[in-house]
């Protein structure tokens, strides 16, 4: 019988002879998950035996892997803003990158919240995740809303045009305890005013737009590496420039977008200049920064609209 260590090293060397470019952390993962442990697990208990039962559990996960399948497909789960969410083929697998658009929505809602006295009857601070895949982003911030102690004066829409998604984001939002503040629908990007979504229903103005739409071009979908082609194709798929979907987005938001509302949209590195223009040609007078992610990459666009002189504002 093998011990934990013999078999991370043959599963290391299996991957890496089929090409993943991180071959140990897979198989770590991978064994952790075989042996219903964590990966602390596997490096503290390398000279035990790992038992039948798991070993095959891991041949069965190594071949998956060596055929290209996204490590979190064959786990089900993907840590996200310190949460574990249910990953399968049925939506994108959350990248870490998209966390800092969690982060810039969560100050903007702790800055609304904070900003004014709220009497009783002061509508909810409404958010929408646009395109939420497994759910990601709502959960996400629906979670550290609970955490602050604000989570009963927001409402989180989220919405995707994929039913499947929306099924796995249920699913995320029912385990992580938030589905009463987390209302999410099928819709082809905002659901219309009044659609019902989970306890919810959609307002006619958000105060804060969130979106992790497809921005990858269709001509780069090919060349993308094997655990993407795993993934959902309407999750990638932003056209020919990478831009169609956020730009349908980008004209919706004079309807939906409350005054002084703000939407945080993530993009492609190399979109920065693209998408300022989009605005610039779609959104009249609307301002459009773009925020760098963790490696100095641009990586959200962060757009409000136009500033109005204060005797316009109710
Ligand atoms: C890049 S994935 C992001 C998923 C999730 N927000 C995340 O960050 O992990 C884009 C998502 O947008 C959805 N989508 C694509 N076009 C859409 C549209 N017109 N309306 C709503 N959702 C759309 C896809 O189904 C997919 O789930």
């Amino acid at each position: 019988m093998a011990t934990v260590g013999e078999l991370l090293a043959a599963g290391t060397d299996r991957l890496r002879a089929a090409g993943s470019p991180s071959a140990r952390l897979d198989a770590e993962l991978l064994l952790a998950d075989a042996l219903r442990t964590d990966r602390t697990g596997v490096l503290a208990h390398a000279a035990a035996n790992a038992g039948d039962g798991p070993a095959a559990r891991f041949a069965v996960a190594l071949e998956r892997r060596a055929a290209g399948e996204p490590v979190a497909y064959i786990r089900g789960l993907k840590e996200f803003h310190g949460l574990a969410l249910v990953t399968d083929a049925r939506a994108l697998v959350p990248r870490p990158e998209t966390e800092l658009l969690v982060d810039l929505a969560l100050a903007e809602v702790a800055d609304v919240l904070g900003s004014a006295p709220r009497p009783p009857g002061t509508p909810p601070v409404r958010v929408a995740d646009v395109g939420t895949g497994c759910g990601a982003i709502a959960v996400a911030i629906a979670v550290a809303l609970r955490r602050l102690g604000m989570a009963g004066e927001v409402e989180i829409l989220a919405s995707d045009r994929s039913a499947d998604a929306v099924a796995l984001a249920r699913e995320n939002a029912v385990a992580h305890g938030v589905a009463d503040r987390v209302g999410i629908a099928v819709a082809d990007l905002l659901p219309a005013a009044g659609a019902a979504a989970g306890m919810l229903s959609a307002p006619v103005r958000f105060d804060l737009v969130c979106a992790n739409l497809p921005y990858i071009r269709t001509g780069d979908l090919s060349g993308l590496p094997p655990p993407v082609r795993f993934e959902p194709s309407e999750a990638l798929d932003g056209g020919p420039d990478g831009l169609a979907v956020i730009r349908r987005l980008l004209a919706s938001l004079p309807d939906r977008l409350g005054e002084d509302g703000l939407a945080l949209l993530e993009i492609g590195s190399d979109q920065a200049e693209a998408t300022d223009a989009a605005v610039g040609s779609l959104l009249a007078g609307w301002d459009c920064e773009i925020v760098p992610d963790l490696a100095g990459l641009p990586r959200i666009a962060r757009l409000t609209g136009p500033a109005r002189p204060p005797e316009a504002r109710s």
